[in-house]
C-alpha cells in the first residue's frame, strides 16, 4: 500500500465525487483500464480498500471518480484536501491501445476509465468517437467531461433534455451505426451497466469488430488471492479473475 494525499476534491450533490491525488509512482505508470485499490488511511472501516479506475493522469498526481453506492465509497467520499489515502496500484490488464478506430460506449460512471482511454487516443491522434448515457438531469455534468474531446463525441439521457437524444447509450449507438461504416481494424471499447454490456454485445451490426468491456466486479484483495472477483469464462473452462485478468476483456471471452 502506498500513501497518497488529496490534492483537490469535487463533488456533484451528494453522489459524484472526483479526487485528485498526488502518488507519482500510479500516476506515472497507470495505463489506460487499470485501476487502484483505495481506502482511507484511518481506522479499519471498511477493512478492505475498493476498486476505482484510474480516470486521469498529471504529473506527479492521479483522478478517480466515483460514485457513492455504499459504505465504502461514502466514507471515502466524505475525506477532505489534505487527507491521506492507502492505494495500491496500478492493477490489472488495461485496453488495448493501437485500434486504426476506436468507439467508445461509456454508461454513467463507467466514463472513468473511458476518459483516460480518449485522453490517451486523443494524444497519440487515433480516431475516436465517444458515447455517453446517463440516466437523468443529476448525471448530466458528466458530458461536460467530454468537452476535452472537441466535437468526437455524442450524450443521451434517459429523461428528456432539450438537445439530447432521449433514450438508453446503446439505442444512440444503434442509431449513429445506422448511417455510418467501421473501417477493418476498428475496436469498441465500453464500461457501465451489466444490461448495458449485455445489450452492445448482443448487437448484429457490430458482431465482426472485436470489443473490449471493462468489468465492475466485488473485489476482495484486487491481485488474485482471495477469489471474490471471479467471473465464468465463455468456453465453459473454469473462471477469471478480474483483478488479475482483467478488467479489461475481450466481450468474446466471456460467459454472457
Ligand atoms: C476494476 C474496477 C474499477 C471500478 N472503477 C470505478 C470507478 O472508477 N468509479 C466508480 O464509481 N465505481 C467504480 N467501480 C465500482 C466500485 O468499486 C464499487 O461501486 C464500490 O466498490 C462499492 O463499494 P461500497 O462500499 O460503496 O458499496 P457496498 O457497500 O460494497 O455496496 C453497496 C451497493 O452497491 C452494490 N455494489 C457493490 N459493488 C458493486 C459493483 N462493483 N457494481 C455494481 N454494484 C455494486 C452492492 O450490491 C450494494 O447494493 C469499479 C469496480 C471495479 C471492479
Ligand atoms: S479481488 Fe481477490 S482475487 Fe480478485
Amino acid at each position: 500500500m502506498r500513501e497518497a494525499i488529496i490534492e483537490e476534491k469535487k463533488s456533484w450533490g451528494e453522489r459524484f465525487i472526483q479526487l485528485k491525488l498526488k502518488e507519482e509512482e500510479i500516476a506515472h505508470c497507470a495505463q489506460p483500464g487499470q485501476f487502484v485499490m483505495v481506502r482511507a488511511q484511518k481506522g479499519f472501516d471498511p477493512l478492505l480498500g475498493r476498486p476505482l479506475a484510474v480516470m486521469k493522469v498529471e504529473g506527479d498526481s492521479f483522478y478517480l471518480f466515483w460514485e457513492v453506492v455504499g459504505r465504502g465509497t461514502k466514507i471515502l467520499a466524505s475525506l477532505n484536501l489534505g487527507s491521506k489515502l492507502e492505494v495500491l496500484g496500478p492493477l490489472g490488464k488495461g485496453f488495448s491501445l493501437s485500434p486504426s478506430q476506436a468507439l467508445i460506449v461509456a454508461g454513467g460512471r463507467g466514463i472513468t476509465p473511458l476518459y483516460f482511454l480518449a485522453s490517451h487516443f486523443k494524444k497519440n491522434e487515433v480516431p475516436f468517437t465517444f458515447f455517453l448515457g446517463v440516466k437523468n438531469k443529476e448525471e448530466l455534468f458528466m458530458v461536460d467531461f467530454l468537452q476535452d474531446f472537441s466535437g468526437a463525441y455524442f450524450w443521451s439521457c434517459e429523461e428528456p433534455i432539450e438537445g439530447g437524444f432521449c433514450g438508453t447509450v446503446i439505442s444512440l449507438f444503434q442509431s449513429w451505426l445506422k448511417d455510418n461504416y467501421l473501417p477493418p481494424g476498428s475496436r469498441i471499447y465500453s464500461c457501465g451497466p451489466e444490461g448495458m454490456l449485455k445489450s452492445l454485445y448482443r448487437e448484429e451490426k457490430i458482431r465482426d469488430i472485436p470489443l473490449e468491456v471493462s468489468l465492475e466486479t466485488f473485489m476482495g484483495c484486487g491481485f488474485g488471492v482471495c477469489m471474490s472477483c471471479a467471473v465464468e469464462k465463455g468456453n465453459d473452462e473454469g473462471y477469471f479473475h478480474v483483478c488479475k485478468d482483467g478488467p479489461v476483456f475481450l466481450a468474446r471471452e466471456l460467459k454472457w
